[in-house]
């Protein structure tokens, strides 16, 4: 859905906090008290607003809104507050990577095309130092040769690749282990 509003920026109320966050944690900008939940945000690329029509051969039939809904399900059974953009333009990323310092504790990012060509996003999230994971609908490994590099990998603590919608899923597990741990 090519400019959907709902995908592209929706903010998500708070969930109620849960063991997630029941302990104090210190994110590396911002010190959050401690009856805020965890916050996440999740950054989608280029072209992904296609979703559901583009390649579905490749990426499935799921609509980006479809992977939102179950994003935000799984966040709030997780304890996680999430907030879930899309954009087609690269600086409007780094901006809100940018912004994320001290507001979010964490981000899933998956930047598309921008993965295998994008030093600003790169250095953005080392910018910002919060915890990041790397999602890919597709095995971007099993793939053309030039999407096996992605230029955000030294920047993130690990990618999740190859499992449709589904790897946002386990995106979310793994941030929420990481956030986890922090508060430990
Ligand atoms: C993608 C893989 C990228 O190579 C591609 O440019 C995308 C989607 C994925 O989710 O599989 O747009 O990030």
């Amino acid at each position: 859905m090519p400019g959907s509003d709902r995908a592209r920026g929706a903010r998500l109320s708070p969930c109620p906090k849960s063991d997630y966050t029941d302990a104090r944690r210190t994110s590396s900008f911002a010190r959050k008290s401690e009856d805020m939940a965890s916050s996440i945000l999740i950054l989608n690329g280029p072209n992904l607003n296609m979703l559901g029509r583009r390649e579905p051969g490749i990426y499935g039939r799921a609509s980006l809104d479809d992977i939102r809904d179950a994003c935000v399900q799984k966040a709030t059974a997780l304890g996680l507050s999430a907030d879930f953009r899309q954009s087609n333009h690269e600086g409007e990323l780094v901006g809100w990577i940018q912004e994320a310092a001290g507001r979010f504790d964490g981000i899933i990012i998956n930047a598309a095309a921008y993965t295998h060509t994008s030093v600003a996003l790169r250095d953005a999230l080392l910018a910002v130092a919060l915890p990041a994971i790397e999602v890919h609908l597709s095995n971007i490994h099993a793939r053309e040769d030039f999407r096996r590099h992605s230029y955000l990998g030294p920047a993130v603590r690990g990618m999740v690749a190859g499992f449709g919608a589904q790897s946002y899923l386990l995106a979310i597990d793994a941030i929420a282990h990481i956030l986890n741990e922090t508060t430990d």
